[in-house]
């Protein structure tokens, strides 16, 4: 994770957060801990628990425990105790993956906080806030990275590790060509697939086309795919109408957040565990279906989720934001707002650094020349 380890390194020499408490409620992963080693160079005082207690690898909590960090998260164990723990520190600043800290500190004068999900930026609407929420999920950087590159590899990544299946030649029916479907439909057709693209919006229906793909309502697609893969953030973008076209052997999954954009229920036949993973439904009249990781998330249900590459991109904000937040209070105001775009700047910049690529700059006479316009 080289962007996060240049923001180390530089926490190091200038300790921005000299004497801040700062308590996490973030899944206590081995990406997790090296935003925290980050914190904890900067001179903060860390404490960390986990929002879901199956996500916690325990030994990352011993690991973290020797960097200086107090870890309140072991696998298995119920999140309410680490979450009280680290309300006892007192953060004075709190980063959250869905909202469960500030949430339970929303009455208290915070220097600030930062959230990671979408659910958790919903649930912080909520509160009457006193003190600045920097909602990541609304930065270019993460939406770059996390929903377009790190989605649209790792869902391939399921898809392929849990079925082996060929994808030159494939006909792959992307529904949804939002941010997620875009990477996926990318990626497939990197693979050697042909991609039918199936939307109800006229714009992103537009810019699949200018993309190269075929267009078309999902009950024709549903005739012609071999793979289909929902990513709308919908319910039953994939139903009964749709099954009873599709042709036998069709392999169905899911890369939107919830389980509700296959309509399962509708999904009937005869089932068996045809590999892990995967799930044959054999139909009334004799065709097979296949359904990935019973229409979970399958990025995260049959693969490992998003690269390291892909979490240091999206820690680096948090990092930063975190940073700006106790060192540059005036770029915010109370309640919550997306991530300052002089950050997501700055994390391209330093992400561009990792890779040794160079940019161009803008001369003084074509800086004037963009300034003179009125
Ligand atoms: N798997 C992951 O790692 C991962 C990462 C980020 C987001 N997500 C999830 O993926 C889903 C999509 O996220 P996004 O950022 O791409 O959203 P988005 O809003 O950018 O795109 C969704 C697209 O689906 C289209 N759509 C909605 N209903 C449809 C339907 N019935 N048929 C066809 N098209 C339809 C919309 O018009 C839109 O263009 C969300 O549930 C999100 O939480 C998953």
């Amino acid at each position: 994770m080289p962007v996060l380890r240049s923001i180390r390194e530089r926490f190091a020499r200038e300790q921005p957060f000299a004497g801040v408490r700062i308590g996490c409620s973030l899944h206590v992963t081995a990406e997790t801990a090296n935003l925290v080693r980050a914190l904890v160079a900067g001179g903060a005082q860390v404490a960390l628990c986990a929002p879901n207690p199956l996500s916690t690898q325990d030994d990352v909590v011993d690991a973290l425990g020797d960097e200086g960090a107090d870890v309140y998260a072991r696998y298995g164990q119920d999140p309410a105790a680490g979450l009280a723990a680290v309300i006892a520190t007192e953060p004075q600043l709190t980063m959250d993956d869905g909202a469960d800290l500030v949430s339970a500190l929303a009455e208290r004068e915070l220097i600030g906080a930062t959230e990671e999900t979408t659910t958790g930026v919903i649930r912080a609407r909520s509160l009457d806030l006193r003190f600045p929420l920097v909602a990541l999920n609304e930065g270019r950087a993460k939406d770059l990275f996390d929903n377009r590159y790190g989605t649209g590899q790792s869902t391939l990544d399921g898809i392929l590790r849990a079925t082996n299946v060929l994808l030159a030649g494939r006909r792959v029916v992307v529904i949804g060509y939002g941010r997620c479907g875009r990477g996926v439909a990318d990626r497939a057709a990197g693979a050697g697939a042909s991609v039918i693209v199936c939307e109800v919006e006229p714009l992103a229906a537009l810019e699949a086309a200018m993309d190269g793909y075929e267009v078309m309502p999902a009950l024709k697609a549903a005739a012609q795919g071999d793979l289909f893969v929902t990513a709308t953030g919908n319910r039953d973008a994939l139903r009964g109408e749709h099954f009873e076209r599709m042709r036998d052997g069709a392999i169905l999954c899911n890369a939107g957040h919830f389980d509700v954009e296959i309509d399962k229920a509708a999904l009937k036949g005869e089932r068996r565990e045809a590999r892990p993973q995967v799930e044959e439904i054999r139909m009334a009249d004799g065709r097979r279906l296949y359904l990935l990781a019973e229409g979970r998330v399958v990025n995260l249900a049959a693969a490992e989720g998003h690269p390291a590459a892909v979490m240091d991109v999206i820690f680096a904000c948090q990092a930063l934001a975190a940073e700006a937040l106790v060192k540059q209070p005036d770029w915010f105001t109370p309640g919550v707002q997306p991530l300052p775009e002089r950050i997501d700047g700055e994390v391209a910049r330093l992400k561009l650094d990792s890779m040794g690529i160079e940019l161009d700059e803008l001369t003084d006479a074509q800086r004037a020349y963009l300034s003179s316009w009125r």
